[in-house]
């Protein structure tokens, strides 16, 4: 049994709520930060934890919160990403029903760290539940001096605000999320200058994913060397993984960096439905180049996968077994890009609809062997051209499925129709 930590009472009754929250000692890390530490104390110790966001990037989160200007005379502030809108994940869900005031307590630590007095949490718009309970959260912190002005007597002042989305995919990425946040259309910014010099309004932010900040008042009561010895050497603690797909038991598995893949699937998640064989898995939402049966005997952590060619991104494991078309799976992931690209850079807005097009025209029999020729050029001239990463993600997504699954690609085409008749 690995140790669990933000799901720790997961199926304990109430535990979105202050009293239970508190009955289980939360907000203790907060009041010692508060009495003991200096700001630089708790960046030192989430540094030597070596926690990764768990947004996607994986950028170390000490890191980035050392990079905001100590003296400025702007106001600084910290945006909470749970935007989570990556096609597979629903982590952030979890802890916005089930453990907000953890979210809550770590933000709290990462705004006294960084001397920001201003906090937006973005939602998801469909997010209705997790919405609510996060409001229950903020309005019990208020009411017990946890947020507002002079926290628990300390002469610090937080205001943490709910803002929901509108339903793009395009407004996680963080910095289409500072426009969104600003009443702008959610276009990505060109970078740099990066969020923590120019940001929100044009002030020093950060942005961190709310299963990020959940791991903090950890970190603060057991100490950032527990949490990195919890993972690999690089990427330190647990992760929530959302597995879904053709498994027997799907739902969020919490895990320590660098769980074995195969494991995840076939032990945790109780492996294949009926026992099929597996065909591939895609092992971090839909921007994460898929893999084969062959390719997931190796450890969940953003090193291991990168090195893999695909990406841990937000630990949402895709599972497919032998009766999926590769080709229909594919061309849903690109139908989904088509639709979310924000439409600013042409390669970007043009290519990604392009390749939804032919994608189209193969499932329906339609293509030629030319076409998958067409798809590589198209591709190819997508990476590297864009704003974001978006228009990456799906030529990249492209070109994994078909070096790997070309033999379905090939067959839709020359049989003029889906083998699995899908
Ligand atoms: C197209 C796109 C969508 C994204 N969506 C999300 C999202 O829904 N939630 C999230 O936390 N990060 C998302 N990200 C990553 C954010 O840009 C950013 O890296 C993250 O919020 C930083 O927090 P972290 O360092 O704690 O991971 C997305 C990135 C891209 C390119
Ligand atoms: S890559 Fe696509 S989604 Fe990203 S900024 Fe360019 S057009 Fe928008």
């Amino acid at each position: 049994m690995t140790e669990r930590i933000i799901t720790k009472h997961a199926g304990e009754k109430d535990t979105h709520t202050l009293r239970v929250y508190q009955s289980h000692g939360g907000y203790e890390a907060l009041k010692k930060v508060l009495q003991d530490w200096s700001p630089e104390d708790v960046i030192a110790e989430v540094k030597k934890s070596n926690l990764r966001g768990r947004g996607g990037a994986g950028f170390p989160a000490g890191v980035k919160w050392g990079f905001v200007p100590k003296e400025t005379d702007k106001p600084k502030y910290l945006c909470i990403n749970g935007d989570e809108g990556e096609p597979g994940t629903f982590k952030d869900r979890w802890i916005m029903l089930h453990e907000p005031h953890m979210m809550i307590e770590g933000a709290i630590i990462t705004c006294y760290a960084i001397g920001i007095h201003t906090a937006y949490i973005y939602i998801r718009g469909e997010y209705d539940e997790p919405i609510a309970r996060m409001e229950g959260a903020l309005a019990e912190a208020y009411a017990a001096s946890l947020l507002g002005k002079n926290i628990l007597g300390s002469g610090f002042d937080l205001d943490i605000y709910v803002h929901r989305g509108a339903g793009a995919y395009i407004c996680g990425e963080e910095t289409a999320l500072l426009e969104s946040l600003e009443g702008k259309k959610g276009w990505p910014r060109l970078k740099p200058p990066f969020p923590a010099a120019v940001g929100l309004f044009g002030c020093p932010t950060v942005i961190n994913n709310i299963e990020t900040l959940s791991f903090i008042p950890h970190i603060i009561n057991r100490g950032g060397e527990w949490f990195a010895g919890l993972g690999t050497e690089r990427d330190g603690g647990t992760r929530l993984f959302s597995v879904s797909g053709h498994v027997k038991k799907p739902g969020v598995y919490e895990l320590p960096m660098g769980y074995p893949l195969d494991k995840i699937i076939f032990e945790q998640a109780g492996g294949i439905v009926d026992d099929r064989p597996l065909k591939a898995v895609i092992p971090g939402g839909v921007s994460a180049p898929v893999l084969t049966p062959e390719e997931i005997k190796i450890p969940a952590s953003f090193d291991s996968l990168a090195k893999a060619g695909s990406m841990l991104g937000s630990g949402a494991i895709i599972v497919m077994h032998d009766g999926t078309c590769m080709v229909q799976a594919l061309q849903r992931i690109t139908h989904f890009f088509s639709h979310e690209s924000c439409g600013q850079c042409t390669p970007c807005r043009e290519g990604t609809r392009w390749v939804d097009k032919v994608l189209d025209s193969i499932f329906r029999g339609e293509a030629t062997l030319e076409d998958l020729d067409l798809l590589a050029s198209i591709t190819s001239n997508m990476i590297g051209q864009t704003i974001c990463p978006l228009g990456d993600a799906d030529a990249m997504q492209i070109q994994a499925f078909i070096t790997k699954f070309r033999d379905d690609f090939e067959r839709h085409i020359r049989d003029g129709r889906c083998p699995l008749d899908i």
